[in-house]
């Protein structure tokens, strides 16, 4: 018995890394996969069939059950195919992945539209795209048990000082999340995001750097492998009671995240004067912000 028999999902940029780990292990437990993957370099140019039928062909290979799919998730009329291209071949969708991406890497002083239009359109609108769909087969078909995981990062979370187009877009995500959580309750479909940690092509140039990762192919806690098993468990009915939540997993660590939530507040009965908002604003934030940030600049 697998933990995923009779489910149908969808993983986007499934064809390499943890979206293609993501797909054998869902398969493995008896998921129906469409196998999405655009084929396209790091930073999102060009395009190949070859990875996602290559996954494929390792789950097909094993007796499981997948198709591949070249839908470009930025395209907003090719992922209305992509969801269909789930229900036309298996029958349903249970569970959508957006594990799709790219890189674009650079300071914001020096960022040219073009290499923040490229990453928010293949992560926040590819995001948008895919769930648009999904979610209104969701609502056209109440009583499933359904899942919506978006792949998030660090980067947004802790804010990378070198990706600010990356950043920004998988932020964007979470927010798009949070929504989706909140909306989409109601016809069973539980969202959340993991941000996962793993030796892959878009942080193979974090090999052999002083990181408090051993980022390494020969390194299996870091393997794309070792971020699925609670990403699993997200697609599994028995995860009902866990939504809008941000999940970080990989080399060895599966953690919650906190959400949002107000942690200091002063009120006024009346109009703040400037200097008195002052001093509340550094008697009663300064001391709950002297918190350590892993991307923080050193003066
Ligand atoms: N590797 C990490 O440690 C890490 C950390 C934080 C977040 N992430 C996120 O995890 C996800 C997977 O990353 P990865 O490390 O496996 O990267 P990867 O480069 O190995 O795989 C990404 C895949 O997405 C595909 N893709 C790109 N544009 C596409 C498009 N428009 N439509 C469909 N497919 C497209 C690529 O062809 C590629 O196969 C991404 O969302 C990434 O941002 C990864």
């Amino acid at each position: 018995m697998g933990k995923l028999d009779g489910r149908v999902a969808i993983v986007t940029g499934a064809g390499r890394g943890i979206g293609a780990a993501v797909a054998e292990g869902f398969a493995a437990e008896g998921a129906a996969v469409v196998v999405n993957d655009l084929g396209a370099a790091l930073a999102g140019e060009g395009q190949d069939l070859g990875p996602a039928q290559q996954v494929v062909a390792r789950i097909t290979g094993k007796g499981g059950r997948a198709c591949a799919d070249t839908s470009d998730v930025s395209n907003f009329e090719q992922s209305r195919e992509l969801i269909a291209r789930a229900v036309k071949d298996f029958g349903r969708l249970d569970v959508l992945v957006n594990a799709a991406g790219i890189i674009r890497d650079g300071m914001i002083f020096k960022m040219e539209e073009a290499q923040w239009d490229a990453v928010i359109a293949v992560h926040l609108k590819g995001a948008f795209n895919t769930t648009r769909f999904a979610a209104a087969w969701w609502r056209e078909n109440r009583g499933g048990q359904y899942r919506l995981i978006n792949f998030v990062s660090g980067s947004g979370l802790y804010g990378s000082p070198t990706q600010p187009n990356y950043a920004a877009a998988k932020m964007g995500i979470v927010g798009l999340t949070f929504s989706c959580a909140n909306a989409l309750g109601g016809y069973g479909v539980t969202a959340n995001c993991v941000a996962p940690v793993a030796y892959t092509r878009m942080t193979a140039s974090l090999e052999g750097q002083a990181t408090v990762m051993n980022y390494s192919a020969d390194n299996p806690r870091i393997s794309a492998a070792n971020v699925v098993p609670p990403v699993i468990y997200l697609a599994m009915e028995a995860s009902a009671w866990l939504t809008g939540r941000v999940i970080e997993s990989g080399n060895g660590s599966i953690a919650l995240f906190s959400n949002p939530v107000i942690t200091r507040q002063v009120t006024k009965n009346g109009i703040w004067e400037l200097d008195e908002a002052i001093t509340e604003m550094e008697q009663s934030f300064r001391p709950a912000i002297e918190q350590p940030n892993p991307f923080a600049r050193k003066k």
